[in-house]
């Protein structure tokens, strides 16, 4: 007799990232079967092998952590593995002068190619807001991660709202701050 559920499982587990399934071996340094902001913090670093900051690793974990545990199973880690992969061929190929930092050029660029109409002191506001205090102006992987998730989620509020697609939206006070309090990271 065929086991349907032995079946579907091999199955998933066929289609799940294999890449994504060792990583997740290794993460999980503590054998719990979950990742937790600990240990993922010290799976990620940027181009200058510094690791992660907080509120990047706490963003995706919110993202990919469906049972809302504050830790990811083995299916939210593989979704941030492909989440991880696109970001990174992203920053690699908007960091044109291959720095591991994008710049305030680089990003305005990277955002016009995504499809966001601002302007190039936009961009610049956003590397002032987003470079690590002390450090030379740019973004590294984990912030830029954060600033163009935040953006894409601010921007599904806005067009939520855009709907003569004018490019602009008449909110009330509090509407504007329930869409930054639902939708911020
Ligand atoms: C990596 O770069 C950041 C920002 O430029 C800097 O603050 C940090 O000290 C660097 N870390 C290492 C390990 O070089």
């Amino acid at each position: 007799r065929i086991n349907h559920t032995g079946w579907c499982r091999r199955i998933e587990e066929k289609e799940m990232n294999s890449k994504a399934y060792q990583w997740f071996q290794t993460v999980d340094t503590d054998r719990s079967g979950f990742i937790n902001l600990k240990e993922l913090k010290q799976a990620l670093v940027n181009s200058n092998w510094s690791s992660f900051n907080d509120e990047t690793c706490l963003m995706m974990i919110n993202m990919f952590d469906k049972t809302r545990s504050g830790q990811m199973d083995l299916f939210g880690f593989s979704a941030l593995w492909d989440f991880m992969q696109r970001w990174r061929a992203m920053f690699q190929q908007y960091d044109r002068d291959r720095s591991g930092c994008i710049s305030g050029m680089e990003l305005q660029q990277a955002l016009a190619q995504m499809g966001y109409n601002l302007s190039p002191q936009f961009s610049e506001t956003l590397v002032q807001r987003f470079t690590v205090r002390g450090a030379r102006p740019g973004i590294q992987l984990d912030r830029f991660i954060h600033v163009c998730t935040q953006l894409q989620s601010m921007t599904q509020v806005f067009r939520e709202r855009d709907t003569s697609m004018t490019g602009n939206i008449r909110l009330s006070y509090e509407d504007f701050l329930s869409g930054a309090v639902t939708r911020l990271m």
